[in-house]
Formats: structure tokens, sequence, C-alpha cells
């Protein structure tokens, strides 16, 4: 029993020596001292042994238990030690490393040129009204002054959709002109509305997409004349752009407008001397308008011998390019993240 007792404290201490790691020292612990442990087992024989061996063999077997936890509770110690070690090692944080900025999202610039031209007009005294972008034949063409066969028809590429539950044709409108009709058919001049939105023509090639934006503008009321019409948009160019710019209205056709113009503007990119942005001729073309058809007041009842209105329509996309100098229609729909966060504002 003696020598079972030595060649015990022998293997085991060896064995808490080797340990590598708490969770081994933990299974030698139970293999030694536990219920069915080998020191246990031998304590137990101790009953079996003769009167005079038995206290010598109890303090041989109490002082191995003594050395035993000694060296379990120190190479204990020391594996916690180096686990920690390796821990703060692994697990060390580099306070001098960048931070990592959060994303911010921001506005995309055809809503950011939306916002701007409505604040202008808002701050004139025009307040803004919407429509529906799936329009009938009526609102989009008939009232506008544009019947049924009338060439002017040919200028836009309309989306047609299944007719509605009366049998009616149903698009998406081509402009936001229609909203001009609805406000005029709903409410009594004097008038005064923009209105800003969404609209789709059959088309897309390197400048054209079949979505895109307008804001309309009109005005109806007693003795209004093209000089007023001319003030408005010379001064909302010059506060759109941020700067004095020569303005021209040029004689053109829209069917629901009598006398029609566009808007010519001196190119800002080189002053009016001539490059590739104004092809040349130093102006720049951005809008349509004039004064509205009294066929077009007739046809929502307002009364054309006491009023007379004047009417607008710009492309919105057009103006974003212009003075945020973006050269591709494309870049506004593509999404690409790198283009809208250098032109995001929030
Ligand atoms: N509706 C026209 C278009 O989409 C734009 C336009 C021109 C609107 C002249 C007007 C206007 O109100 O007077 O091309």
């Amino acid at each position: 029993m003696r020598m079972e007792l030595e060649s015990l404290q022998r293997e085991s201490l060896a064995r808490l020596q080797g340990a590598e790691s708490v969770a081994d020292l933990e299974q030698i612990r139970v293999q030694v001292l536990g219920k069915k442990g080998a020191l246990t087992q031998l304590l137990r024989g101790l009953g079996g042994v003769s009167a005079e061996e038995r206290p010598v063999l109890g303090e041989l077997a109490n002082a191995l238990k003594g050395v035993f936890n000694e060296v379990l509770a120190a190479r204990l110690e020391l594996l916690q030690r180096r686990d920690l070690d390796l821990r703060l090692q692994s697990e060390r944080l580099d306070v001098t490393l960048p931070g990592r900025l959060p994303s911010v999202g921001g506005v995309h610039p055809i809503t950011r040129a939306l916002r701007e031209i409505t604040d202008i007009f808002s701050s004139m005294g025009f307040p803004s009204a919407t429509g529906p972008e799936v329009e009938d034949d009526w609102h989009n063409f008939g009232a506008l002054n544009i019947p049924v066969d009338h060439p002017a028809r040919e200028m836009h590429d309309t989306f047609y959709l299944p007719s509605g539950p009366r049998g009616e044709k149903r698009l998406l409108r081509t402009h936001t002109s229609p909203v001009q009709i609805h406000v005029m058919e709903n409410r009594s001049p004097p008038l005064r509305i923009i209105a800003p939105g969404k609209v789709f023509r059959c088309d897309s090639d390197l400048t054209h997409t079949p979505m895109f934006h307008q804001v309309e503008g009109f005005l109806v009321d007693e003795g209004v004349h093209f000089g007023q019409l001319k003030g408005i948009l010379a001064q909302f160019l010059r506060l759109f752009f941020e700067r004095e710019l020569p303005v021209r209205f040029r004689p053109s056709f829209f069917p629901f407008t009598e006398p029609s113009a566009e808007v010519d503007m001196g190119c800002l990119f080189c002053g009016g001397q001539g490059c590739r942005v104004c092809k040349g001729n130093g102006w720049l073309e951005v809008l349509g308008c004039g004064l509205i058809h009294p066929a077009v007041l007739s046809n929502v009842g307002i009364d054309r011998e006491k009023y007379s209105g004047f009417a607008f329509g710009m492309g919105v996309e057009r103006l974003a390019m212009l003075k945020y100098g973006i050269h591709d229609l494309r870049l506004f729909f593509e999404n690409d993240v790198r283009f809208l966060e250098q032109h995001a504002r929030v």
C-alpha cells in the first residue's frame, strides 16, 4: 500500500505538471480525488491494514492529498494566467485605428431640384397641386386642345393602358399639363398653381427615359398678360441658377397656349460664347410657355371673355443636369451609390 501511495504521488504530480489546460487539471483532480478517484479507492482500503500501519499510511495519504492540492492550485494559477495573457494578446484593441463612420442617406438630385423649384414658386405665391399619373384621353389631350388625329399627339409617344370600366381610354400622362385641367375643373379663378410630378413617354435612348419629371405652372385671373409671364420666368431662372442670366422668349407652338414660346437662357458653361453644351449658339433651351388658349378655358367652363391666363412647363432632369453639372441623364436612374453620394444633400 505504501508503494502504491508513493507511485500514485509520483504519477499524479507528473500528470499535473504536464497538464496543458484547466479542463485537463479538472479531469486529473477527478481521477485522483473524486468519488471513484485513485486516492479515494486507496483510502477505502485502509480498513484492511494492520492497526500499526494504519496511522502511518493515513498520514502518508493525507500528505499526498496536501501536496497534490498545492501542485494543482499552482498549476491552475499558472494556466489561468497563461490563458489570460493569450487572450489579452489576441484581443488587443488598437484605439488609434480610424472609427467606422455610420453611412448617412441623402436626397436624390431630382428630389433636390424639385424642392428648389417648388420653394421658389411657393415664395412667388404658387402653391403645389398634384394629379393622377394614370389619365384619360380628355385630361391628357382633348381638354388641352389636342383633338384626336391632331398631329401634336404624335409629339407624345404615349403608353396606353387597357380601357377603364366605362370603356374610356386610359394612359400614363405624357406631361403635367393635365393637372391644369383638374384644377380648373374643380376651382374658380383667380388660380395660381404649380404641379410637380412624374410623366411617361414610350421613349428610351441616351437623352430620353420612359419616366421623367416635369413641373407645370399656371395662373388664371382677369387681365393676365405676357409681360407677367416673362417676369415670373426670368425671376425663377435667376433664383434657380443663382445668378444674373440673359433670358429670351422664342416663338413656338403648343396646342394649349396662344401665343406660345420657348424660353432660352444664356449658356451657363460658356457665358454665351458657344460651347459643346449649348451646341455653339450660346443659348440653352429650358422651358415652354404661353398664354392659355381660350379653347382650354372654355373646355373647363371658365369665362374666356373675363379671364385669361398663362402657363409654363419645364423638365426637371434637364434643369438639374444644367445646375449640378451632370452630363448623362442615365445617372439619375442607375442609382450608383457613388453618384448619389457625390450629389447627396441631407
Ligand atoms: N406640356 C408641354 C410638354 O410636355 C410643356 C409645356 C409647354 C407646358 C408649354 C405648358 C406650356 O404649360 O405652356 O412638352
